[in-house]
C-alpha cells in the first residue's frame, strides 16, 4: 500500500468540546411550526447538525486561542494589527491592507470608489451580498461564469472559471468606459464552490490590461481555490499551496476577503490592495473610519485580528486541506451511492443537492429544496439551506417568482467542526428520505418579505 492509500484521518485531535442535542421527533415539529416552516428561523439549540453555512462556524486551533489571550485592545496601533499586517504581505504579497469586521464591511468600503452609476461590475459570479453591494453603490452586477457551471452533471474541473470569450464580448459591447470593474470570486460560491484555474486567472488578467480595468479578487475560500489548482490543473502539482496563492493574488488589484471562511476564525474581513494601489488604498482607509472603525482595529477587537493572523497560515497546511475537502468529498460520494442527485464535482465548501430533480413531483412554484430542507430537519435535526426558487426572488419589473434553473439545497461543512460519523448520519437522514420521497409535499409562502426573502419568509404545506 504504500505511503498512499490511508483513510483521511483529521490532521488534529479534539481538545474541547461543545455537547449538542438532538431533539426528539415531537419537539422538532413544534420547533419547525414556531419557525414558520423556514430552518433559518430556528434556534441553534433545536438544530443537532447546523449545515447552514461554513461562514463564522469553524473551530479555532489552539495556536488561535493562545493568540487570542495576547489580544491588544488599545483603540490604535494595536500590535496584533502588525502581526496581521505581516501576514497579509507575507501570505498575499500585499503591501496595503486594513481590517474589516467582515467580508460585506470590505466591499461597502471599497466598492463606492470603483462603481460609476449604471457601470457593469462583471464577475465570474457574484455572491448575494457581494451583489447587493454592487447595486448599493450604484453599479451592476454580470455573471460571466463558464457554461458548464449551469449543468449539474459536467464534471469540468474548473467550474468557476470565467467565459473568456463572453467577458470580451461582453466589454466590447458595452464599452470598456462602462465597465467598473472585474470581480472574481475564489472559489465560485454562488457556483457551488467550484475553483478557479489559475490559468482562467491569467486571462483574465490580460483582458483586464487590454482594456485598462481593474481586476478585483473575492477570496473567501483563496486556500481551497489554490488546493484544486494544485490537485486539478496541469503544471501545478509540485508547487506549494502558498505559491499558488502568491501567484493569484499576483494577478490581481486588490482583494475583499471574508476571514470567517479560510481565515479560520468566527468573526473579522479584510480589503487588501498590490503595489501600485497607493492613491485607491489612502481613500479607502478615509473610508473606513466611519464605516467600520480606526484604520488599525476596522470593527474587530485585538485579539480577533490575532486569530485571523494565525489563522491564515494554518489554513495553508496542505494536511488540513486534503482533509477539509476530502470531507465534504466524501459526503458528496456517499450521497450519490444513496442515489441522491447532486451537483458535480464536489465543491470545497458544500455539497448541493438537486432537490429540484430528486423532489420531481413537487411543481418548481412549490419550491422542492425548500420543502427537502423541512423534511430534512423533521426526519433528523439537520439544518441546510435552499439556494434555488425562494432566494432567487422575484422579478423587479414584473413581480413574477423568478424561476432558476437550478434549485439546490446546501449542505454547507463547517472547518474542523463535524467529524465523518456527523457527515454518515446526514447520508443516513437522506436514506430514510428516499423511503418516502414521492409523498414529501411542496410549500407556499404564509409571509413573504418584500426583500432577502428568504432570511424571514414563512411557509405553509401547498
Ligand atoms: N463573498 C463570498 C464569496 C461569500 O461566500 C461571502 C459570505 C461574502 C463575500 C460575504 O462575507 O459574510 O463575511 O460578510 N458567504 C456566507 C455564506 C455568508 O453562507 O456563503 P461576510
Amino acid at each position: 500500500m504504500g505511503e498512499s492509500n490511508w483513510p483521511q484521518a483529521e490532521p488534529y485531535r479534539i481538545k474541547v468540546v461543545e455537547p449538542i442535542r438532538r431533539l426528539s421527533r415531537s419537539e422538532r415539529e413544534q420547533a419547525l411550526d414556531r419557525a414558520g416552516l423556514n430552518p433559518f428561523l430556528l434556534k441553534s439549540d433545536e438544530v443537532f447538525i447546523d449545515l447552514l453555512t461554513d461562514s463564522g462556524t469553524g473551530a479555532m486551533s489552539d495556536n488561535q486561542w493562545a493568540g487570542m489571550m495576547v489580544g491588544d485592545e488599545s483603540y490604535a496601533g494595536s500590535r496584533n494589527y502588525y502581526n496581521l499586517e505581516k501576514a497579509v504581505r507575507d501570505i498575499f504579497g500585499y503591501p496595503f491592507f486594513l481590517p474589516t469586521h467582515q467580508g460585506r464591511g470590505a466591499e461597502n468600503v471599497l466598492f463606492p470608489l470603483l462603481i460609476e452609476k449604471n457601470k457593469y461590475v462583471p464577475g465570474n459570479m457574484h455572491f448575494d451580498t457581494t451583489k447587493a453591494h454592487i447595486e448599493m453603490a450604484g453599479g451592476r452586477g454580470v455573471n460571466l461564469v463558464r457554461q458548464e457551471a449551469y449543468d449539474l452533471n459536467s464534471e469540468y474541473p474548473f467550474k468557476g472559471d470565467m467565459d473568456i470569450e463572453a467577458l470580451v464580448n461582453f466589454i466590447e459591447e458595452k464599452g470598456k468606459e462602462q465597465i467598473s470593474f472585474i470581480l472574481m470570486t475564489i472559489t465560485c460560491n454562488s457556483g457551488g464552490g467550484q475553483p478557479v484555474s489559475l490559468g482562467n486567472m491569467q486571462k483574465v488578467r490580460e483582458i483586464a490590461n487590454k482594456y485598462a480595468l481593474p481586476l478585483f479578487l473575492d477570496a473567501a475560500r483563496f486556500s481551497e481555490n489554490a488546493y484544486f489548482v494544485k490537485k486539478r490543473e496541469q503544471g501545478q502539482a509540485e508547487k506549494s499551496i502558498g505559491e499558488i496563492i502568491r501567484e493569484f493574488f499576483c494577478l490581481a488589484d486588490g482583494c475583499t476577503i471574508s476571514a470567517k471562511k479560510d481565515g479560520l476564525v468566527n468573526i473579522g474581513g479584510l480589503l487588501a490592495f498590490a503595489e501600485g494601489q497607493e492613491e485607491l488604498f489612502q481613500q479607502a482607509r478615509e473610508r473606513l473610519v466611519p464605516l467600520e472603525g480606526f484604520v488599525t482595529y476596522g470593527g474587530l477587537a485585538g485579539r480577533d485580528m490575532e486569530a485571523m493572523a494565525r489563522g491564515l497560515y494554518e489554513v495553508q497546511e496542505e494536511a488540513y486541506l486534503a482533509q477539509r475537502v476530502g470531507q465534504v468529498e466524501r459526503l458528496g460520494k456517499k450521497l450519490i451511492a444513496a442515489g441522491v442527485p447532486i451537483q458535480k464535482p464536489v465543491g470545497g465548501h458544500a455539497v448541493f443537492v438537486d432537490g429540484k430533480t430528486w423532489l420531481s413531483h413537487i411543481p418548481q412554484e412549490q419550491f422542492p429544496s425548500q420543502a427537502l430542507s423541512i423534511e430534512l430537519y423533521l426526519e433528523s435535526g439537520v439544518r441546510a439551506v435552499e439556494v434555488g426558487t425562494i432566494l432567487a426572488g422575484r422579478h423587479p419589473e414584473t413581480g413574477e417568482n423568478i424561476m432558476p434553473d437550478l434549485d439546490l439545497l446546501r449542505l454547507t461543512v463547517p472547518r474542523r467542526t463535524y467529524t465523518d460519523n456527523h457527515m454518515d448520519f446526514v447520508v443516513e437522514a437522506f436514506r430514510r428520505l428516499d423511503a418516502r420521497r414521492e409523498k414529501i409535499k411542496g410549500v407556499r409562502f404564509a409571509y413573504e418579505p418584500k426583500i432577502l426573502r428568504h432570511f424571514t419568509a414563512r411557509f405553509a404545506r401547498a
